[in-house]
């Protein structure tokens, strides 16, 4: 769900330093290589003009370009805090006239979690830049149904015409002026009343799908002249779910003849044969899925014809993906959407559905011996490998919640799909037909969708360990090569929080969620995060919060979701912390063992008896009502940075005096550095607002700021992202960007 880049500048360049005023720097941003994907990659789209062009969109990590060597090129990275919902892309659409021309259908929910209306973002240079269009109701490129699609599509014989299915009741649209302007196509006669769980009181799941998918039979009509056939899937259960126009939209009629008990995830035409293929889950996806369809449709009989690949006991599962190879007619290809156990499946047709294979199947003795038609490989992402949460091993490397597949209508040979994990793909598709082995591989290189909840750059080392939503966190020996490996012993699927000790920072504590094994959330490294065990003094499924280790690696302090605070010294039963109020952000000193920070509400909290009691401190945080993150100067006990809603406030006299830093209105992520001279004061990183919302360093304590990232380089909601500085490089800084509502220890109110 919370997933997004990691970014790292590697050199600074082109000081400007005016002192007591806010000035700018450039920086070289890198992505942090975790290898590709870390999330769902809910659709892909070839264009069928220009050879070799495709795009990726992603829930809440934008979306990507492909290239040549089968990695993708960030198209969304410029997205800053006033547009972080771009980054959640709903509906893809890349011109068939005008390869060049691209849209994306923009904005994160539908509910209140996201203030903003959506927009179509287009693109006249293959996504380099993007003008937006605002659209009057909102769009979920992180909600329910986020996979069916594409609900964007471009008109192939008129290309100024494009038609957007909205989710929440708002119907069909039409542009006719490449996207600048739409109306709502009132002529349609549903705009889709499935909804996934009607009880959900906080809308998410509550909200109406809307339109499924658009797709136009270019064949029905000719270059120059709007395409008269458009066929429309809508998000209806139980009701009649797949429209046509033969008048360019005019008017629509339900297409004769079609089931309505399941939901159209994808409608494909395959021109030559004046065929469209539905594939139907009885769900919206992307999690669910116990039964599905795949149909047919002859367009020029007018006829549906069932091709579902199995039936009865065989049939777990709804479908998803499904993609047709433009250079053999007859040649298609669909994905069940979740096959949960043993292993994600994909079925093969050369014959437009009258018989198809398997990816895999329990042979050549039966279950539980399976034959696997691929051969593997994660070289690209070694972490999906057998240490990956979701992965026993050998099982569930195809994949789940599996929505995009596609073959490149240039290349029989070459095909991609997505799954809630990664991208994989290959180039020898054809030998499914002859030696009925392909090759299978991890190609999301480029596209880093994590979700990264924390990160700390100990003095010793590896200079980045990430805390990580959905794939645990990873010990990032080398910046630039995907780690081998996510945390173990415990393996858990989210990873929330992560401190090391300042005196003995080979000690790492991490705190997670998800653990169905051992039960433990809480894990103790001695080694940098290489090896890990649990700390049994932890209650058993008490999860989530903050967590912090004393200078000293005796004493763990750990703010709970759920169970207030609670304090273990030497491995011994959590206790807990009464004076110190639930919810509470802390830290721990770096150079003194036994004393601990904490801030809640505008009181910060000191504790010199290894966190077994806490006073407030004399001074206050002013007016703040949800401070962020408390950082220490490594080499001063006491010398404290705190982050909050109304601004950056400094102490050093462990909290009995605290100045406000001036000119800093909000802050969020803050950290400590190498100083710019050696024995100076570390450098400042925050996000914050300091005249504008961005990412700045300070090299004098705060007096003056300079902002280090730009107008390319937005990284999205700065409530949502985490930071790290290095203490060994100066100017090195680490930032990750994630979306808005409350990672980072700040409910950010928007
Ligand atoms: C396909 O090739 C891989 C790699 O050589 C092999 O492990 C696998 O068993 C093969 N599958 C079948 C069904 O022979
Ligand atoms: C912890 O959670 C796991 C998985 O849900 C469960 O099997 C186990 O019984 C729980 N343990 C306790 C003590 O509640």
């Amino acid at each position: 769900m919370l997933k997004l880049g990691l970014l790292a500048a590697l050199t600074a360049a082109a000081i400007s330093p005016f002192a007591n005023a806010v000035s700018s720097q450039t920086y070289t941003w890198k992505n942090v290589k975790i290898g590709g994907g870390g999330g769902f990659v809910p659709g892909i789209v070839f264009n069928p003009t220009e050879k070799g062009l495709a795009y990726a969109r992603t829930d809440i990590g934008g979306a990507y370009k492909l290239n040549a060597d089968n990695s993708w090129t960030p198209l969304l990275d410029f997205a800053d805090d006033s547009t972080w919902n771009y980054w959640g892309v709903d509906a893809l659409a890349t011109d068939p006239v005008t390869p060049s021309r691209l849209y994306l259908a923009t904005g994160m929910y539908t509910n209140s979690w996201d203030p903003n209306n959506g927009q179509i973002l287009i693109s006249a240079d293959y996504g380099k830049t993007f003008t937006a269009s605002k659209l009057p109701f909102k769009i979920g490129g992180n909600m329910p149904g986020r996979g069916l699609g594409e609900r964007l599509a471009v008109d192939p014989n008129s290309n100024g015409i494009i038609f957007f299915g909205a989710r929440s009741g708002k119907g069909l649209w039409k542009s006719t002026n490449f996207g600048v302007t739409w109306t709502q196509v009132t002529s349609l006669p549903s705009t889709g009343t499935y909804i996934a769980d009607p009880s959900d009181t906080s809308g998410y799941n509550s909200d109406k799908i809307g339109i499924s998918w658009v797709t136009f039979d270019q064949t029905s009509g000719k270059a120059g002249t709007a395409t008269p056939r458009i066929f429309v899937g809508v998000a209806n259960k139980g009701s009649t779910s797949i429209y046509v126009t033969n008048n360019g939209g005019t008017s629509w009629t339900a297409v004769p003849g079609q089931i309505t008990n399941y939901i159209p995830h994808k409608g494909v035409l395959s021109p030559s044969e004046k065929a469209l293929y539905v594939s139907y889950s009885d769900g919206a996806g992307p999690f669910d899925g116990g039964a599905g369809a795949v149909y047919r449709y002859d367009i020029t009989a007018g006829t549906w014809k069932d091709i579902t690949p199995v039936s009865g006991g065989d049939l777990y599962f709804g479908f998803g993906g499904l993609a047709v190879d433009m250079q053999k007619p007859g040649t298609i290809m669909v994905a069940a959407l979740n096959s949960w156990w043993p292993e994600g499946q994909i079925f093969r047709s050369t014959n437009s559905g009258a018989t198809w294979t398997p990816f895999w199947e329990w042979a050549p003795s039966g279950y539980p011996n399976m034959a696997k038609h691929y051969s593997y490989s994660n070289s690209l992402a070694p972490w999906l490998g057998p240490n990956y949460v979701d992965v026993t091993p050998g099982n569930k490397q195809i994949g789940w919640m599996m929505e995009a597949l596609v073959i490149d209508p240039f290349d029989s040979n070459h095909w991609l799909y997505g799954t809630g994990a990664t991208i994989y793909g290959g180039r020898d598709l054809l030998k499914w037909d002859t030696v009925r082995n392909v090759s299978l591989n991890a190609w999301a290189d480029g596209l880093e969708e994590t979700a990264v909840l924390n990160l700390i750059s100990p003095p010793s080392g590896p200079s980045l360990l990430s805390a990580v939503g959905d794939i645990g966190g990873f010990s990032h020996t080398s910046l630039g090569t995907a780690p081998k490996t996510g945390y173990t012993n415990p393996t858990w699927s989210t990873t929330v929080d992560i401190d090391f000790a300042g005196l003995k920072p080979a000690t790492i504590v991490r705190i997670g969620n998800g653990d169905s094994s051992s039960g433990k959330q809480v894990a103790l490294s001695y080694d940098s995060g290489a090896t890990w065990s649990p700390h049994y003094g932890a209650a058993d499924n008490v999860s989530g919060g903050k967590v912090a280790i004393s200078a000293d690696a005796a004493t763990v302090l750990w703010s709970t979701n759920t169970n207030g605070v609670q304090v273990s010294t030497n491995s011994a039963t959590f206790s807990n912390v009464p004076s110190l109020p639930s919810g509470a952000i802390v830290a721990s000193d770096k150079k003194t063992a036994g004393i601990f920070y904490g801030a809640s509400g505008s009181t910060f909290y000191v504790s010199t008896d290894s966190g077994k009691t806490f006073a407030a401190a004399k001074g206050s945080l002013g007016a703040s009502a949800y401070p962020a993150k408390i950082v220490l100067n490594p080499g001063v006990t006491g010398d404290v940075w705190v982050s909050t809603d109304k601004g950056l406030f400094h102490s050093t006299n462990s909290g009995a005096t605290f100045a406000a830093v001036a000119g800093v209105t909000q802050a969020w992520a803050i950290a400590l550095g190498a100083p710019a001279k050696t024995g100076g004061y570390p450098a400042v990183f925050a996000g914050a607002n300091i005249g504008g919302v961005g990412y700045y360093r300070s090299d004098d304590a705060g007096v003056s700021w300079v902002k280090i990232n730009d107008a390319a380089h937005g990284f999205a909601s700065v409530g949502g992202n985490c930071l790290t500085a290095d203490p060994r490089v100066y100017g090195r800084y680490v930032d990750l960007s994630s979306f808005a509502s409350g990672i980072c220890g700040l409910k950010r109110r928007v």
